[in-house]
């Protein structure tokens, strides 16, 4: 047991007091891990859209003071009553979306939407007792995603964390707790594209360039990357895109675009976006009779999704996913292990890097659309 277990830690988290104002870190207090919880040091974590969606606060349920962060790694610190399977020492990646192993969802080989854990955006606290482990000067700080991994300790439901291998590089590693797997799975485990098929990537992020990887360990022969950023397709040209499109340079909708350049449609769409318009093209530039669109983007809060059910009569195919739908404890391990043994390559998908003390840094990345993860290291 560490010196520290059962004790209320101090520790610098980055708190968000106000939507849309910077990060300021702060000294809060970290109570111990309660009843199935796990409490664990990040070492660890970047920014993906979602942390910025809920701190921008426009589209999506204010919720503040609020302790953002959910792709990151850590190590255990100590382990709350009837959590067996992990201990103080253990490499873990902490996931937005959980798996505690009984439910009917976690049971069913199709689906990852786990009754208990599945994510929840609104809800600050923990799911056990109802209040927030996180508080300053006695004031409580909520969480976000079950995660909140802008904190040097933070404590999650033992449900969402995948244990992984202690050789893995936790600084690089840290990535696929959120965006690459992801992309990834959205790809290989819901869209499914098969060998020599055409694919289009909405959306030329991490999100959307893991989706893209996965269509080239797929097989598929033409990627056809979409992005309203055209600084995004130099970059994407290591990750197998062969195509890429900007809707801003063409008068007709880019799903027109799309079907001009592929015979009537593609194959299979990602859209990784977050843009409810982007989302619509992603469907309706899909190949009738066989065409299959996943939707990946977090959606604001009121929009909603229009289209002719004609396009759907037309053997269309929608779906969409969270995390890519790996279960966090059964498959994510695996995939770090594709990592390990060169498989996948994380590197390129890390473009910045910055100490704790500079968060707000990766923050303005992300606001300008300039590179794709930024790692922000706890120990400076
Ligand atoms: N479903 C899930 O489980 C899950 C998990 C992680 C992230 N997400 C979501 O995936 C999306 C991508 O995340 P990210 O971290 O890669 O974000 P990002 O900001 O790095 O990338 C998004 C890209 O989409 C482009 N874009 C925006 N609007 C567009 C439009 N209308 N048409 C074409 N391109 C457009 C942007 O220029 C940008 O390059 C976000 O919406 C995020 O919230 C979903
Ligand atoms: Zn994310
Ligand atoms: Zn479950």
């Amino acid at each position: 047991m560490s010196s520290t277990a059962g004790q209320v830690i101090r520790c610098k988290a980055a708190v968000a007091w106000e939507a849309g104002k910077p990060l300021v870190i702060e000294e809060v207090e970290v109570a111990p891990p309660q009843k199935m919880e796990v409490r664990l040091k990040i070492l660890f974590t970047s920014l993906c859209h979602t942390d910025v969606y809920f701190w921008e606060a426009k589209g999506q349920t204010p919720l503040f003071p609020r302790i953002f962060g959910h792709e990151a790694g850590g190590i255990v610190e100590s382990v709350g009553e009837g959590v067996t399977d992990l201990q103080p020492g253990d490499h873990v990646l902490p996931v937005f979306t959980g798996e505690c192993k009984e439910c009917r969802h976690c049971k069913s080989e199709e689906s990852n939407m786990c009754d208990l854990l599945r994510i929840n955006t609104d809800r600050g606290v923990m799911i056990g007792d109802g209040k927030s482990r996180f508080s300053k000067d006695g004031q409580p700080i909520h969480h976000f995603l079950g995660t909140s991994t802008f904190s040097e300790y933070t404590v999650t439901h033992v449900g969402c964390l995948a244990k992984i291998n202690p050789a893995a590089p936790l600084e690089t590693v840290c990535i696929v707790s959120c965006g690459i797997s992801t992309g990834l799975g959205a790809t290989l485990n819901v869209a499914k594209p098969t060998k020599g098929s055409t694919v289009a990537v909405f959306g030329l992020g991490a999100v959307g360039l893991a989706a893209a990887e996965g269509a080239r360990l797929a097989g598929a022969s033409r990627i056809i990357g979409v992005d309203l950023n055209p600084s995004r397709f130099e970059e994407a040209k290591k990750f197998g895109v062969t195509e890429f499109v900007n809707p801003k340079d063409h008068d007709k909708p880019v799903q027109e675009v799309l079907a001009g350049m592929t015979d009537g449609g593609v194959d299979r769409s990602v859209e990784c976006t977050g843009n409810v318009n982007a989302m619509i093209s992603a469907f309706e530039c899909v190949h009738d009779g066989w065409g299959v669109a996943v939707l990946v983007g977090v959606p604001n809060k009121d929009d909603a999704f229009k289209t002719h059910p004609v396009n759907v009569l037309n053997e269309r195919t929608l779906k969409g996913t969270f995390f890519g739908n790996y279960k966090p404890r059964s498959d994510i391990p695996s995939v770090v292990e594709k990592y390990m043994n060169k498989e996948l390559e994380l590197e390129k998908f890390i473009t910045h890097r910055v100490p704790f003390s500079e968060i707000n840094k990766a923050f303005d990345y992300m606001l300008r659309g300039e590179g794709l993860r930024c790692i922000i290291s706890m120990e400076n």
